[in-house]
């Protein structure tokens, strides 16, 4: 399979990685983030939303499972820690085929209802500051956007 892979030495590093691969998203674009508690993922979602210029403040959404953000393109940041059923539908379709971006922190724990393309973004916490982070895209579309962002 596809991968692609970059090592960061630090959250700004990290932010910075995700604000250039903001770049390239285009609505409807589909983003799953994997990693441990404190590997990133949150970190990775606050430098997209830089990129796509959204002013607000980007916390983590443990509680309110969807937060909306307003920006060159609409951010929809899921965390879906604690979504008790992996079938409970919250709706996901209408923000993954909407007009925004949508992160979704611990996708696979509703990897029922994910689509079929997607990008897998895991976020490996090695020692201290380092994170190694590996884009796994699926469909051509994701294909695409990790041959332009590694180029
Ligand atoms: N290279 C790095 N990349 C990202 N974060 C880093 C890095 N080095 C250190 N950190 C720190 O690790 C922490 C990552 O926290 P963050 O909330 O982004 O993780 P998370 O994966 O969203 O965790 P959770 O599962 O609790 O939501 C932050 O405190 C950040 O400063
Ligand atoms: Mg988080």
């Amino acid at each position: 399979m596809n991968q692609f892979e970059i090592l960061t030495g630090s959250s700004e590093e990290t932010f910075r990685f995700a604000e250039k691969l903001a770049q390239f998203l285009q609505p409807g674009d589909v983003i799953a983030l994997e990693g441990d508690l404190g590997a990133g993922k949150t970190t990775f979602t606050k430098g997209l939303a830089k990129g796509l210029e959204i002013k607000k403040t980007v916390n983590s959404p443990t509680f309110t499972i969807i937060k909306e953000y307003q920006g060159k393109l609409p951010l929809y940041h899921m965390d879906v820690y604690r979504v008790e059923d992996s079938y409970e539908d919250l709706g996901f379709d209408e923000y993954f085929e909407g007009d925004g971006v949508t992160v979704v922190e611990w996708a696979h724990l509703i990897e029922e209802q994910l689509p079929e393309q997607i990008l897998t973004i895991y976020l490996y916490h090695e020692e201290q500051d380092h994170r190694k982070i590996v884009l796994v895209p699926k469909g051509r579309r994701y294909e695409q956007l990790c041959k332009e962002i590694f180029k």
